[in-house]
């Protein structure tokens, strides 16, 4: 945490016009400055920035706000990025409160890790373009690779001369380190010798987001299958490669304005295409995608296309990823590149103007890639066919958005040529199952205190209480909102006791089960929806259905969207409303109406009997102790009760 002190300080010394104007060109216009826009497009300047407050405002476009604003919106840092970048402009010392010692020797440590890998980028970009032996071979290799010298100023490219420990030396003449040096993986050490890590070969420099220097990806000259081709950093306090994209430094303002983000797989293929005049391009170099990485990206933007390689290995690899991506929300498309050509030989051999054409038309979104591809494969053989449909499904099943995965739904249908209700289903199925799969895990991290509680015994079929109360309260919310009108029949007997089936309403049923109980919501938007809820049918009212998306309670508002737009648990309503799946949930309401019931009032019996036994174990009293052992004994019968209930139910 960075003390509201250094806050302060930061907001204190920012100048507005010097913060915007490293970004945006300024024009004098009176006591304020004026400029075009950076957030959209314009001919006009309507952008403008007035030193005496201390803010910037669009009069086009509307964005306005003071200097870590603006930093926040332009540079996509996060609040504390954007005090740090201030504070390193107008140096400021950053005081972290809560910062133990420990806590400040590893940032001073950081801090000193980053002073030599900035020495050393220079000492080998030096190296490169000015000592003999880095131009004849260094410079040499790259320009025969067609790297403009633009570009290897641009990318901070170097050499690492081939003389042993001419860098340790040096690096050490001045003051850096030699622990220092070995966590950088700069130096290595055997026995009395200290030399150079990298010696001999081409330096790729890795940037973190604000350009700092985070390690080195080296490269051989020529191959040797003795040497292997790339020697990276290892991780170190200030390296994590899960963490960091290649490129990204110099990628993320034209994934920003391009609003796609290119995934390659190495150091040259980001460069190639950069030079080539696509900038949005990084590479997870090194290591298969993480979901980090794919975190990274969705702070600049929501598309990722990935190019790779057309051999085995690529597409392994772009299946991967595929998955990966959809399951963070993000949309995927991708490009493979012919027989043996990577990003970086195809702009080499083609023009620039042929890469950008090459990439958009053979961007495929991930069901024809996967389609096409598995096609190849099974032919027309159906037992295959049917193995391709699933394995598409359950990667559509990752997608966690309700609309784009209809979406994906209708094309693999048509694509595929089967129905469009047995897909649905199929996937509401994977996901349904995953939901499940969530569920028991959750059950097994939690303390189990249920397992000697009468009506148990049917534990391994999973019919016990999961979860916590707060989960099962939403879950009765859900049922509540989603069919809460909708009718179930019910047993009973007339007046002549004979027994009949009667219509209920949901609602009814539940509001006044629950009432009877005596029980109380615990999440704070549960109750008060329920309240609402309860009031509205006791008053014969219908609440709209928008009733609580409109909520002025931004708990309620926001407990009402997610518990009627995602697959927070079985029912896919948003579908089921738009009349493009089968029914699941509805054709067996009264089976769902009971068991959410049930599985919630166990889940609430529980904590009471656990609340009560705390009691009692604290209680001296010997009236009020036996007392709480009453209550224990009411309370474990009551769930045994409902546990049987509950069996009942969901065998039925
Ligand atoms: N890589 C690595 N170690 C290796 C080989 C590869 O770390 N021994 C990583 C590098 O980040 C490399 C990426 O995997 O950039 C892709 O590998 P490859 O295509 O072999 O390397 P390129 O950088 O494309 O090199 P070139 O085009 O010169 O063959
Ligand atoms: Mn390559």
């Amino acid at each position: 945490m960075i003390t509201q002190d250094t806050v302060a300080k930061v907001f204190d010394a920012a100048r507005i016009d010097e913060v915007v104007g490293e970004f945006v060109k300024l024009k004098r216009s009176g006591t304020n400055l004026i400029g075009l826009c950076p957030f959209h497009d314009e001919k006009t300047p309507s952008f403008s920035v007035s030193p005496a407050k201390g803010i910037y405002k669009c009069f086009g476009c509307g964005k306005g706000g003071n200097s870590v604003n603006f930093l926040m919106e332009h540079e996509h840092y996060t609040y504390p990025e954007a005090l740090r970048y201030l504070a390193e402009k107008y140096n400021i010392d950053i005081n972290e409160s809560e910062l133990t010692e420990e806590d400040k020797k590893v940032q001073s440590e950081k801090d000193a890790l980053f002073l030599l890998t900035s020495f050393a980028q220079k000492y080998f970009h030096e190296a490169l373009l000015e000592s003999e032996e880095g131009k004849a071979v260094g410079l040499t290799y790259f320009k025969e690779r067609g790297y403009s010298k633009e570009t290897i100023i641009n990318f901070g490219l170097g050499y690492c001369p081939d003389n042993w420990d001419e860098f340790s030396r040096n690096a050490l003449k001045n003051g850096y380190k030699k622990d220092h040096l070995l966590k950088t993986s700069l130096s290595k050490e055997r026995g009395h010798d200290f030399y150079d890590t990298f010696r001999g070969r081409i330096i790729f420099p890795i940037h973190n987001l604000s350009g700092r220097i985070l390690g080195f990806g080296a490269r051989i000259l020529k191959s040797d299958p003795k040497k292997p081709k790339y020697i990276n950093s290892a991780e170190s306090e200030i390296y994590n490669k899960s963490k960091i994209l290649y490129g990204i430094f110099f990628a993320k303002s034209s994934i920003v304005s391009s609003d796609n983000c290119y995934i390659t797989e190495g150091y040259t293929d980001v460069i190639s295409l950069y030079q080539a005049g696509i900038e949005n391009v990084v590479a997870s170099s090194g290591t298969s995608l993480t979901v980090d990485q794919i975190k990274l990206i969705r702070r600049y933007t929501n598309n990722i296309t990935l190019l790779f390689d057309g051999d085995p290995a690529g597409v392994k690899a772009a299946f991967r990823s595929i998955d990966l991506i959809l399951k963070e929300g993000l949309n995927v498309k991708i490009v493979l590149f012919p027989n043996g050509e990577d990003p970086d030989s195809y702009s080499s051999n083609n023009r620039p103007t042929e890469v950008k054409k090459f990439i958009d038309d053979n961007s495929d979104d991930f069901i024809s890639f996967k389609t096409n591809l598995l096609l190849k494969e099974t032919g027309n053989d159906p037992v295959k066919k049917a193995g391709l449909i699933k394995e598409i499904a359950s990667t559509i099943s990752l997608v966690p958005d309700n609309i784009a995965r209809t979406l994906y739904i209708q094309k693999c249908s048509k694509l595929m040529g089967i129905d469009e209700k047995w897909l649905f289903a199929e996937i509401n199925k994977i996901r349904r199952q995953k939901f499940y799969e969530e569920r028991s895990k959750q059950k097994r991290e939690e303390p189990d205190i249920t397992t000697e509680y009468p009506g148990n015994e049917k534990k391994d079929i999973d019919l016990q209480p999961t979860g916590s109360v707060e989960f099962k309260e939403k879950e009765l919310i859900r049922i509540m909102l989603a069919y809460g009108d909708k009718e179930i029949f019910l047993d009973a007997v007339n007046e002549d006791n004979k027994p009949v089936v009667v219509p209920y309403n949901v609602l009814k049923v539940l509001i006044e089960d629950i009432e009877n109980e005596g029980f109380d919501f615990e999440n704070p938007a549960c109750k008060k929806i329920f309240k609402e809820l309860r009031n509205a049918h006791y008053d014969q009212n219908q609440l709209p259905e928008q009733y609580f998306f409109n909520y002025q309670d931004e708990g309620v508002r926001l407990l009402a969207v997610e518990l009627l737009t995602t697959p927070y648990s079985l029912s896919e309503n948003w579908e089921n409303k738009h009349k493009i799946t089968v029914a699941t949930e509805e054709d067996n309401l009264k089976k769902i109406v009971f068991e959410v019931l049930y599985d919630y009032k166990l889940q609430k019996l529980d904590k009471m009997i656990k609340d009560n036994q705390e009691k009692l174990r604290l209680e001296e009293d010997n009236e009020s102790i036996m007392g709480y052992i009453k209550i224990d004994k009411d309370l474990k019968e009551k769930r045994g009760y409902f546990a049987k209930e509950l069996s009942r139910v969901v065998l039925r």
